[in-house]
């Protein structure tokens, strides 16, 4: 297993719903780390950049109309497997066919507005984290807990 950073954001559904906390607590309970933690307004370029492999697909402008709509909470996410392990708490794409248990399975129905968007590989995090943070924005430090997680 090896100590992996990813890339995390709520979207303005989750930030519009109170559920900043229950995400960000959702992360902190499964024993993974916030390396760095800010609330933004995304611009369409950022966006665009964020989003970029879907560009051309049917629901690119809605999504990218969605998640410049309003304030985010933009995080970067570290622990032993992070990616993978983010990846599940936040479920499926379509937040109808989500696993409760999952962020998406006990929150939403929608697939535009899903709550949460996390990287899905450790090189898509590093580039989608460089989109929002500096390098002096994100922190190195240890918890007393961790060797036993
Ligand atoms: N068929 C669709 N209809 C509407 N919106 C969609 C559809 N597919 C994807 N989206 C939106 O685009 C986002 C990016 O799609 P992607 O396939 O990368 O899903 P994801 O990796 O689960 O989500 P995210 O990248 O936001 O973490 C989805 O989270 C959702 O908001
Ligand atoms: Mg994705």
């Amino acid at each position: 297993m090896k100590v992996e950073r990813t890339f995390l954001m709520v979207k303005p559904d989750g930030v519009a719903r109170g559920l900043i906390g229950e995400v960000l607590s959702r992360i902190e309970r499964k024993g993974l780390k916030i390396a760095a933690l800010k609330m933004i307004r995304v611009s369409r370029d950022a966006a665009e950049k964020l989003y970029a492999v879907h560009r051309g697909k049917p629901f690119f402008e809605k999504l990218i109309d969605h998640v410049t709509s309003g304030p985010v909470v933009v995080a970067v996410v570290e622990g032993r497997n992070a990616v993978e392990a983010v990846r599940t708490l936040i479920g499926d794409t379509c937040s109808y066919k989500a696993k409760p248990g999952s962020i998406r399975g006990d929150f939403g129905l929608d697939v535009t507005m899903n709550i949460v968007h996390a990287a899905d590989s450790e090189a898509v995090a590093g580039r989608e984290l460089s989109i929002f943070f500096n390098d002096d924005e994100i922190f190195n430090y240890s918890r007393g807990c961790e060797r036993w997680i």
